[in-house]
């Protein structure tokens, strides 16, 4: 990777390789500050924005980070790069084309999409400042200007470039409390901003879907579910 940037890579092992070096140089330095907060401001680690804790607030029993804490995506970060091979194939046909990701967290997706697949890559997100993790690894992979702060809410019009053909969120966690009405609404709005191509490509997370039998029959009635090994992956063409 010497003397390469974040955009000539072009190929899929090297895009791996530049997001697990980068993954391990913003470990190395979460994790020091991981040490100076312990000495320093114990109280200051219990924030979950600084990436160590769960969503309910807890170390590991160890009083090391939480292995669910936002600081996995560098701690494992090879876990959560390596996740996404299976779903690659399915943006072939997508090559070069507009998208836009809801949700980009660490934006090995957005990367992978980008430097692989020529895709011209667009995506929002909820606190972008604040997200220690999330921000630094977007940073350190030069892809912070093509994230908007933005937090999906149903019935709020979503800044979705004008020309987007696609439009993708993997682990999503906007969808968590909605209704059968509020998607129903989104998918519409889909429909209205896409353009060409105009298809949805989901990785919904267990909460707000696999455990609402009404939404995921709204889905099972206008998505496919290419993969046997994931209930939860689908793709919609409007
Ligand atoms: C579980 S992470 C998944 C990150 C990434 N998509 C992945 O698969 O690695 C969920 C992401 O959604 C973002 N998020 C949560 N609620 C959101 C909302 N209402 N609108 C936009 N993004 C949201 C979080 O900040 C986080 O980056």
């Amino acid at each position: 990777m010497m003397g390469k940037t974040c955009f000539e890579t072009g190929d899929l092992c090297g895009t791996i390789e530049l997001l697990s070096s980068k993954a391990e140089v913003i470990s190395a330095e979460l994790m020091k500050e991981f040490e100076r907060l312990k000495a320093e401001s114990p109280e200051d680690i219990f924030n979950f924005s600084n990436g160590y804790v769960n969503g309910f607030g807890d170390l590991a029993e160890d009083g090391r980070p939480c292995p669910a804490a936002p600081i996995k995506y560098v701690l494992y970060s090879r876990k959560h790069i390596e996740k996404f091979m299976q779903y690659i194939p399915f943006f072939i046909e997508h090559f070069g084309k507009k998208a836009f990701e809801i949700g980009v967290g660490p934006a090995y997706l957005l990367t992978l999409l980008k430097n692989v697949l020529n895709m011209d890559m667009h995506g929002i997100d909820i606190r972008l400042k604040d997200e220690i993790v999330y921000r630094r690894i977007r940073e350190e992979l030069c892809v912070d200007k093509f994230v908007f702060e933005h937090k999906v809410t149903s019935g709020i019009d979503i800044p979705i470039p004008d020309s987007t053909e696609l439009l993708i969120s993997f682990w999503t966690v906007f969808n968590r409390d909605w209704e059968l009405e509020d998607h129903k609404w989104f998918i519409e709005h889909c429909r209205q901003k896409l353009v060409g191509d105009k298809e949805l490509i989901f990785r919904f997370n267990n909460e707000g879907f696999l455990d609402k039998t009404e939404i995921r029959n709204y889905y099972k009635s206008i998505a496919i579910f290419p993969l046997k090994t994931d209930a939860n992956f689908c793709i919609i063409r409007l």
